[in-house]
């Protein structure tokens, strides 16, 4: 199986769990290519959802096109929803990930707090033991972007590059950060949440995922966050 068919295996398999914990629910729907092959199972499926918040003006495009409703975090009645599904750049055996490899970070990180599970779909080329080897992502304020890579510099030793031509849904820019040693995702995670004119970072550790669906060429593993 190539990378494709293992991603859509995945979002294949996230399926079971809407029809188990979010029937007839209000869902979170992430961003990137593994979510595209979900978004295009979920409509498929004739699985029955009220629906979707997004993560992204490309996945509310994709949503909208299957005739799923789009939902605005303000209309969930109660503030929760069940399940949140997304793909990872990279995920670690504690269940820590590194997104945002489609600049969707911000409110993907907004949408994940938001969901009392978050639900991991990936192909098996993302899980690594330690974090870092996929450029972090950094989302800037415009007028911050060389302020904020010089505070990188000094407080990570990592190197800062411009994803040069993206903006993000928000009107950012994108620093990539390559070159990080992650010992401790949650205490990066919150350092660099610290520095003025960064809006969002791309370590999901502080709030990482419930459940992983990682499809290998042998089927889809499901495993929960340990501990
Ligand atoms: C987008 C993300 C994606 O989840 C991540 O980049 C994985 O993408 P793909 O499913 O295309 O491999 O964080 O901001």
């Amino acid at each position: 199986m190539n990378q494709d068919e293992l991603k859509q295996a995945a979002a294949f398999a996230a399926l079971e769990e809407i029809r188990t914990f979010a029937p007839g629910a209000v869902i979170g729907v992430g961003t990137g290519s593994t979510v595209n092959y979900f978004i295009d199972a979920l409509a498929a499926s004739g699985i029955a959802i009220r629906g979707a918040v997004s993560s992204s003006e490309a996945s509310a495009q994709r949503l909208a096109t299957h005739g799923i409703l789009l939902v605005s975090l303000d209309e969930i009645g109660d503030g929760l929803l069940p399940v949140y599904i997304d793909g990872a750049d990279e995920i670690d055996p504690g269940f820590s990930m590194i997104k945002g490899g489609g600049g969707a970070l911000t409110r993907e990180k907004i949408v994940a707090a938001a969901a009392s599970r978050f639900i991991c779909i990936c192909d098996a080329s993302k899980k690594v033991a330690a974090l870092g080897r996929f450029p972090l992502p950094v989302e800037v304020i415009p007028m911050a972007r060389v302020q904020v890579g010089r505070e990188i510099v000094r407080l990570t030793g990592g190197v800062p590059r411009w994803r040069e031509g993206f903006v993000t849904d928000n009107g950012n820019h994108i620093l990539d950060v390559s070159g990080l040693i992650i010992n401790d995702p949650c205490a990066l995670e919150s350092d660099l949440n610290q520095i003025a004119g960064a809006v969002t970072n791309g370590l999901f550790a502080r709030r990482g995922a419930d459940v992983l669906l990682v499809a290998t060429a042998s089927g889809v593993e499901r495993s929960e966050r340990p501990g």
